[in-house]
């Protein structure tokens, strides 16, 4: 069980280090350019964070981009509508269990995701709200 921590931190920290080199390449207005939407904090995560990030990055980022920030296949989810008022973490295991119809967006239905362990949705669900929290992403009663 140990080793599996271990495993996972260095990948984090390899994915991490690989990140720096390659966004301080070529010279920042073009680069600033091409993150336009991704402009946001990825805080000090917690250690199952890390792991849900490593998780998200393989099962989800094509989709909601490395960062959860959205691509032109699927929104952000570091976004407020998916504070934990309005999409609590059950709704987190429903999407990747059964997918999802369009409804809040124009990308169309997500996919179910059932190569994703309850164990990965969990961890995935603290990498968006460790990252939501550092943007300011909060609980917000819902009002339907
Ligand atoms: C093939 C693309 C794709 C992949 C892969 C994908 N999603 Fe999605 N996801 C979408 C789209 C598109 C929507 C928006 C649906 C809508 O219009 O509200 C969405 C919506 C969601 C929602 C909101 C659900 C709701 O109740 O409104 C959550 C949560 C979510 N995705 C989580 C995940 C997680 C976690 C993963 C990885 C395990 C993942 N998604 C993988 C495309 C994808």
């Amino acid at each position: 069980m140990k080793s599996v921590y271990i495993v996972a931190i260095i990948i984090a920290l390899g994915a991490a280090g690989w990140f720096v080199l390659s966004s301080s390449g070529g010279d920042d207005s073009s680069s600033a350019g091409e993150q336009q939407a991704s402009a946001i904090i990825i805080p000090e995560l917690s250690a199952m964070a890390k792991k849900g990030q490593i998780a998200f990055k393989a099962n989800c980022a094509q989709c909601h981009g490395s960062d959860a920030t959205g691509t032109n296949q699927g929104p952000p989810l570091i976004h407020d509508i998916y504070n934990p008022g309005h999409h609590n973490d059950m709704s987190f295991y429903r999407a990747a269990k059964m997918g999802t119809r369009a409804h809040h967006w124009q990308y169309g239905d997500m996919p179910p995701q059932p190569q994703v362990s309850d164990e990965e949705i969990g961890a995935i669900i603290q990498f968006i709200r460790e990252v939501q929290k550092a943007n300011g992403i909060v609980y917000k009663q819902h009002r339907m």
